[in-house]
Parts: structure tokens; C-alpha cells; sequence
């Protein structure tokens, strides 16, 4: 198995996305909606991370010189953000179950920022669930501060809270940020390279 990749999300990657979808949240979002924001919103951009593993199959002849694998690819993160003007909306983030704590969060958080940044964005900002807690703690430790509260913001009365980074520019929160792709690394490497991790359970 190989480290997650980073790719743009396409038209494609919709039936495993949606699969996801509807695993990691209550109030899942559609393929409309998804579809709509990955071909007519210019404002849009969706990534995945992908892994890629190798299976060895039984050669056909003993006296078979090479060894025979399979390839199969599987998208174990996705997310997205708008860019408001200058300022990048995160749509939406999320990763595998069976995958959590391995620094995907992480690793898809910095590669939305990067393209934020790349897009002309100077700051980042988002809403959360008040009860979300694993979502707020991977915001505050990328530098994200509580700047708000929406009342009843979600669909089922919930609060959201709203997140915003001080200007990405900032020394502080750059090195901040180059702290968490150094450790996100190295917690990939861990769980992703070679290392057996759990079989998915539906
Ligand atoms: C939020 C979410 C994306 C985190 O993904 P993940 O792959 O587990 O995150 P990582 O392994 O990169 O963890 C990075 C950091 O996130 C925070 N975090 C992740 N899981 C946590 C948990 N169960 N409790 C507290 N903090 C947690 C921590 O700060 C962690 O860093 P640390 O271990 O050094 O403290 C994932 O839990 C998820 O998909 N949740 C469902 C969808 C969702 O709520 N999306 C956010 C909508 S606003």
C-alpha cells in the first residue's frame, strides 16, 4: 500500500465519495450537490486522497519469471473549499472511518490550504458542528480560532461554530503549518507504508 496521494476530485470519483458521504455525516450532502459545485462552480475546488495497493496473485506456472499484482485505488479522504474572494470557505472535509487518526485530516487540510493559497486566498474559514470535537481540535492545532457562534445553523437546531485562521501569511501560523505536514508525514508512514491496517468494516 502506498502513502495517500493528493488529486483533484472529478465527476468520476462520485459513487465512492457518496458512499462516504453518507458514512461520515448525518446530514449528508447529495450528488447533485457535489455534481453541480464540480462542474459549474468556478469558485469550487474538491480534492481526494487516494491509496494505492499492490496485490500479489499466484503466477499461472511455477516457473513463472515475474510476479503478478493487482492494482486497486480507493479514496480514503475527500473535501473542499470555496474561495470567497480572498478567503477560503471549507465546504466540507472528511475521512475513511476505518482510517481515522492516521494524519489524513491532517494531510487533506494542508492540501486545501496549499490550493487555497495558490487560488489568492489570504485566510481560511468554516463551520462546525458545537458537539464535533475530532473536527474542532484538527482545526485549532492548523491555527483556526473560534470566531463565532450560528444558532441553530444546522438542519437538526444544532450550533455551528465559526472557525477563521489569522492571515495565512503570518509567520506564526506558517510555521505552524509546516509543523503539521512534517508530523502528518511521519504519522502516514506509520499507518500507510507496509504497516497492515484494519479491514474496513461497513
Ligand atoms: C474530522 C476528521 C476529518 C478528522 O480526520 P482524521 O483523519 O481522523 O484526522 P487526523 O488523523 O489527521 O488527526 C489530526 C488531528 O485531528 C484531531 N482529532 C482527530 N480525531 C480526534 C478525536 N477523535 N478526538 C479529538 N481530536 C481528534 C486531533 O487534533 C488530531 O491531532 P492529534 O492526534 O495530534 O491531537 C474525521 O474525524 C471525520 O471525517 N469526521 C466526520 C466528518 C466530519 O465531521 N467532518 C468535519 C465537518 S466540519
Amino acid at each position: 500500500m502506498t502513502l495517500p496521494v493528493v488529486t483533484p476530485m472529478t465527476p468520476a470519483d462520485l459513487d465512492e465519495v457518496m458512499v462516504l458521504e453518507r458514512r461520515c455525516f448525518t446530514d449528508p450532502w447529495t450528488r447533485h450537490m457535489y455534481l453541480s459545485d464540480l462542474t459549474q462552480n468556478e469558485m469550487a475546488t474538491y480534492l481526494t486522497l487516494r491509496v494505492v495497493s499492490y496485490k500479489p496473485q499466484t503466477p499461472d506456472s511455477s516457473n513463472s519469471p515475474w510476479v503478478v499484482s493487482t492494482q486497486t485505488s480507493e479514496i480514503v479522504a475527500y473535501g473542499g473549499f470555496w474561495l470567497m474572494v480572498d478567503q477560503a470557505h471549507i465546504a466540507t472535509i472528511a475521512s475513511h472511518p476505518a482510517r481515522r487518526g492516521c494524519g489524513l485530516g491532517q494531510q487533506l487540510m494542508l492540501a486545501l490550504l496549499d490550493a487555497a493559497i495558490a487560488r489568492g486566498a489570504t485566510t481560511s474559514t468554516l463551520e462546525v458542528r458545537a458537539s464535533n470535537q475530532p473536527a474542532q481540535q484538527l482545526y485549532l492545532k492548523l491555527g483556526y480560532e473560534i470566531t463565532g457562534r450560528r444558532r441553530r445553523y444546522y438542519r437538526d437546531g444544532e450550533d455551528g461554530l465559526i472557525m477563521t485562521t489569522p492571515p495565512l501569511a503570518d509567520t506564526a501560523i506558517q510555521e505552524r503549518l509546516a509543523a503539521a505536514r512534517a508530523e502528518t508525514m511521519a504519522r502516514l508512514q506509520k499507518c500507510f507504508d507496509g504497516a497492515s491496517i484494519p479491514d474496513d468494516k461497513p
